[in-house]
């Protein structure tokens, strides 16, 4: 059973070719590393993938659905590059985490005992219940992408999409971050995670993709994290003899 697949997927913007007749399936349950080096188009796929880019070509289907009709029943969840996220926005992280269960700033609807046990759960699955109260903008790094990954298990969500969730983050938040994870998938979820943690990607990952526009490879671990299989992703082919 897949949990994503893309069929030629091309995105341009402008005259720059993001992403060029990407194919891409991932099963269900796995993590699923996407390493590349900067620019070579990691972001945009998790965004086409969610629908937030149009591509100029090509098909994507999350849980064999239309991605747009897959955010829409809560399947997925998606973690931002931090780059892309206003932390000046006032909001608490209890709210953050309790977007995963009306989809959306909206405020409106009140949240019901369910799902204020959900929140709570979620919050103390990622071990952020005792900053509940706190603005999102006050966290550390590592503290915001577990408030995200927070949001996406309040949701239930089966499809978790994390865009460098390391970046920023010590090796201890990194090594909470990872367990969750693999956690989560250890419950059938599936995860996809760009990183630029290399080292970190065997205890992390089963399945790799190196990008570079194109898909290089897609394969095990120990398959893509050899050195010729790197250099090629990393572009230090011809660089170093
Ligand atoms: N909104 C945009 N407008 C114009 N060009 C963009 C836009 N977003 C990305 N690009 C370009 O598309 C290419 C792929 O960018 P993308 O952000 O997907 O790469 P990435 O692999 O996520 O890089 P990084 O490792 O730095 O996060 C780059 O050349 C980038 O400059
Ligand atoms: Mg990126």
């Amino acid at each position: 059973m897949s949990a994503v697949t893309a069929t030629g997927v091309t995105v341009h913007y402008g005259d720059v070719l993001a992403l060029d007749d990407v194919d891409v399936t991932i099963e269900r349950g796995r993590i699923c590393g996407l390493l590349g080096m900067n620019g070579s188009g990691k972001s945009t796929l998790f965004k086409s993938l969610i629908g937030l880019v149009k591509p100029d070509r090509g098909t994507i289907t999350l849980h064999d659905k239309d991605p747009a009709l897959a955010r829409r029943e809560g399947l997925v969840a998606y973690v931002p590059q931090s780059e892309a996220v206003d932390w000046a926005f006032p909001v608490r992280v209890r709210d953050v985490v309790a977007m995963g269960r009306y989809g959306g700033l909206g405020g409106a609807r009140r949240l019901k005992a369910a799902d204020r046990e959900a929140v709570g759960a979620a919050l103390e699955r990622v071990g952020l219940a005792d900053l509940a109260g706190n603005q999102i903008g006050e966290l550390s790094g590592g503290q915001r992408k577990r408030a995200f990954v927070a949001r996406g298990i309040a949701q239930d969500a089966r499809l978790l999409f994390l865009d460098e969730p390391f970046a920023g983050v010590d090796k201890r938040s990194e090594a909470t971050i990872v367990e969750l994870l693999r956690s989560l998938r250890d419950e059938g979820r599936t995860v996809v995670v760009s990183t630029h943690d290399l080292a970190g990607v065997p205890a992390l990952c089963d399945e790799a993709i190196l990008l570079r526009q194109r898909v290089l490879l897609h394969g095990d671990i120990e398959t893509a994290l050899a050195p010729d299989n790197l250099g090629r992703a990393f572009g230090l082919d011809g660089v170093v003899a």
